[in-house]
This record gives structure tokens, sequence and C-alpha cells, in this order.
């Protein structure tokens, strides 16, 4: 067949498949009224109690804080938000034949490729949102953490589009290793400082204890946070864990859907990698509700992927935690590391954040979510040979997904199994050639984070607030 790109008809052996601007979502699905228990609610330390949904808008404005709540199945998307969205949505679909070939698998592989956004990854999905809505309430600056910088970019280009600034705290570590993701940030307007900084009390305090404190997620949110409640006109930015971001990231899973009905496909599998879970869950959400509500014509398994520095689902607790290192945040139900956690420094991919989306954790609690974890040896090896056949450099990220999915197709080439699998590309990795480079030289190694430091953390938690374990649903 010589045409290789199909709009809307069906061709047996399709590269990619596109969906026009028109097709892009006009609504976000929401997970809470579908999921099989309600969710835990989020808790304010200094009461005990279901946080006050008006105390949390001292930092978010008031629209995001009702759309947390929600119980609303499908959400309306503001067309202004569409506008900015088809800057570069919908984002193709593609089939990973020339992958599939190196493997000689019967399985099908599919991905959906969020990297031809702007800043590169699947963040402005919600970071365009979120800017629209705090634009709406006459917000001037959004203040937020980011580490690898894929966070930081995607708000500075949507700040930017609505006529207003972002100021980014950036883990330390992170801002030295990666200059050119703090210049796009620049580019678009945004004031970017090295997290921990000596704009805050936390961070001042961080680094008068430690000046060569590498940074990390907990400490740049707790900074970014500080700086939302000190200064008028500035709210705070989440970029994944809270239930509104993981409800705009819904775009992917449902032009997915669209896509992979166009050429009469279903998954068997969908995977994603999980920081805080905003990719994975705006891919496999639509999906979740085709099983939920018996649309699904088949049994799918959702595969969801992490590091073995910093295994939240593999080996995290679950109980309530604080999303920060200041515990400036409400406590989250969560799979935790402790909100103390320090990423291991010789770790080069992202995915380093302590916690992830209480929505995510539910569902892994309950069955619903099979983790893997991977170390980043495995991980670049798989990212190289995806590079090689496929083009596309892609993120350390996803690069996980990326490492199962050609395990799992190994597999089927030993069971003659034909899986269809579905996976985000959330992110090309160009700015993250550095870390190849590590790879490259073999100066990466495999590092497994310590479970006794894990249960440290969590002791030093009940310790300081005991009453975490009469909590109700910590109890059952
Ligand atoms: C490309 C990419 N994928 C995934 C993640 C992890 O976040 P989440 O689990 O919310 O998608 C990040 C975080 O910065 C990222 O940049």
């Amino acid at each position: 067949m010589s045409v290789n790109v199909i709009i809307g008809t069906v061709m047996s052996m399709s590269r990619k498949v596109l969906l026009t601007e028109e097709e892009t979502p006009k609504y976000w699905y929401n997970i809470l009224p579908d999921l099989p228990k309600p969710l835990p609610p989020p808790i304010d330390p200094s009461t005990r109690e279901p946080v006050d949904p008006r105390k949390l808008e001292a930092i978010f404005p008031r629209i995001l804080i009702q759309q947390e709540l929600s119980q609303e199945r499908w959400i309306p998307i503001p067309e202004e938000v569409r506008e900015a969205y088809t800057i570069w949505r919908p984002t193709p679909l593609y089939r990973a034949v020339r992958l599939e070939k190196a493997l000689k698998t019967p399985a099908k592989i599919y991905y959906k490729y969020e990297g031809v956004s702007p800043p590169g990854s699947h963040k402005p999905n919600t970071a365009v949102a979120q800017a629209y809505y705090n634009m709406k309430e006459g917000i001037q600056v959004l203040a937020t953490e980011t580490g690898a910088g894929q966070w930081g970019s995607a708000l500075a280009f949507a700040t930017n589009l609505f006529g207003m600034k972002a100021r980014i705290y950036m883990v330390k570590v992170s801002y030295e290793q990666k200059p050119y993701r703090k210049i796009m940030m620049e580019a678009w307007g945004a004031e970017v400082l090295a997290s921990p900084s000596n704009r805050t009390k936390i961070g001042q305090s961080i680094l008068k204890n430690d000046p060569s404190n590498p940074g990390s997620l907990g400490i740049a949110i707790s900074e970014a946070i500080e700086d939302a409640l000190t200064h008028e006109g500035v709210k705070y930015s989440l970029g994944s864990v809270l239930n509104h971001v993981l409800l705009h990231q819904t775009v992917q899973g449902l032009e997915a859907k669209k896509q992979l009905e166009v050429i009469d496909e279903y998954p068997d599998i969908v995977a994603g990698c999980v920081g805080g879970g905003s990719s994975f869950s705006g891919l496999f959400w639509p999906f979740y509700y085709d099983v939920v509500s018996g649309k699904a014509p088949k049994k799918i398994k959702f595969v969801a992927t992490e590091p073995t520095a910093c295994p939240t689902m593999t080996k995290g607790i679950y109980t309530y935690d604080f999303g920060d290192i200041a515990k400036l945040t409400p406590l989250l139900p969560m799979y935790t590391l402790g909100s103390d956690f320090i990423p291991p420094p010789i770790h080069a991919g992202g995915l380093r954040y302590h916690g992830d989306a209480p929505t995510l954790c539910l569902l892994l609690k309950e069955g619903f979510i099979e983790p893997r974890a991977y170390d980043q040896v495995s991980v670049f090896e798989a990212a190289t040979l995806f590079a090689k056949t496929e083009g596309i450099i892609p993120a350390p990220e996803p690069s996980h997904t990326i490492r199962y999915v050609i395990d799992e197709a190994l597999k089927a080439k030993e069971t003659g199994e034909e899986k269809t699998i579905l996976f985000n590309l959330c992110g090309h990795g160009y700015f993250d050639l550095k870390a190849y480079q590590e790879f490259f030289e073999g100066n990466l190694k495999p590092f497994d984070y310590p479970e006794d430091k894990i249960k440290e953390s969590i002791q030093n938690l009940i310790k300081e607030y005991p009453w975490i374990q009469e909590i109700p649903f910590v109890k059952s």
C-alpha cells in the first residue's frame, strides 16, 4: 500500500491516524463518578477533617476547585481552550511498524504521540486550561514547580497565550543539567529560579542548613505554594496528581479511542508511565469508562510503569501523606515513599515524585492497574531501540513504558499472541540528551530505592502525626 497516512478511512497497515481539528474533543471525561469506591477526601492537618474547599481558594481559582470535586462525568471544554488546543491537537496516533518488525512480534503496537506540542509533551493539555481559568479570575502570575522542565515549559507556554506570566521553581539539579529548558521557558516570558531558592522562607531555611541541596519536587512545590500564599494576584498551578489536572489530560484517551475506531482496533493493553499520574490517566481513563459502562469489546489490561529509583506504586505505602516537603499541602490518600524523599542524584529519568494521584492509587489498590518498575539502564536500552526504529528520540519518562511494551511484544512472539498494545509517548527527549550521553558513556547505573528508607520516612510521618492512623480509610 503506497499511501501511509490515513484520515478517516480504513487501510490494512496504517502508519498513522490523524483527526481533523473539528474532532478535538468538546468534553473532558471525569472519572470520579465511576470509581469503584468514593475517593477518600484530602485532609486538612489543622482540623484533621476533610479540607474546606474555600481554604483552597488561596491558591487555586474557584472553577478548578469545582472541577476537583465534581461528580459530573462530562465537563465541557471552553471554546478558548479548544482553540488553543488546535495549535497542536489532535495529536497523531502512530503504529510502531518498524519497532514491530525489529522485534519480529505478532503484537500490534500503537502510540499516541504528545511530543508534537510546542513544549514537547502532554503537559500543555492542562496548562492551557489552568492558565485560561486563572486569567478569567483576574490572576496575573502563576507560580509552579518543575522537575525535568517539561511542566514549567508547558505553563510558560500557556500563561503567555493568555497574557499572563509564570514564575517557575526548577529543581536545582535539573536547572544545572538542562539549561536549554530554562531558556525555552524564558522565551515564553517566564521567570525561572533554581530551587531551593532564596526567594522563599522555605528555600532560605533549606539553603541555610545545606547550601548544596540538589532540590526535589517536594521542595519546589513548597516554594511555589509559599509564593502564591504571600503575593496578591499570584496563584499556584500543579502539573499532575490532582483530579482536575488528570481530567484535562483525557483529551489524549478520547482522541486515541476515536483514532483506533477509524482503523477498527481496540487495545488489549493500555500502558503509560507514572510520575504523578497525569499522562497515563489521561490515556487510560476513557478506556476505563468503556469497562465500567460495559462498552469495552474485550478485557483490557491497564499497566503503569515507574523507575526502580522512585518505586511509588511497587514499593510505596498506602496512607495519607503530604504532597510537599514543607507540609503546606493537605494530606492526600496515596501510595508514597514519604514526602521527605530526595531522588538519588545518579538517576537520569524524570518520574521523581514521592507520591501519585489519589485516583490512580485507589484504582491500583482495588486491582484495576498493574504496576511495573524498571531500572534506568534497561529503560535507556529500550529508548535507544525505539529511536533507531521509529525515529523519535523519546523522553526518559515514557521510555519506562517503551521498556514494558518491548518486553510484552517479545512475550507475544513466544506465545504467538496477536495482542494490540496502546501506550502514550507523552514527550520527546530532545532536551534530555545529557541523560542519553550518560547512558552512551556507560555512566548510568541501575538503582533500587531501599525499602528501609521508605519505612523510616513513613514512621517519621506517623510519629509527628499519629492521628493519621485513625483516619477511617487508613484504619480499614
Ligand atoms: C514527558 C513526561 N512524561 C511523564 C511525566 C510524569 O508526569 P505524569 O505522571 O503526571 O504524566 C513528566 C513529568 O514531568 C514528563 O515530563
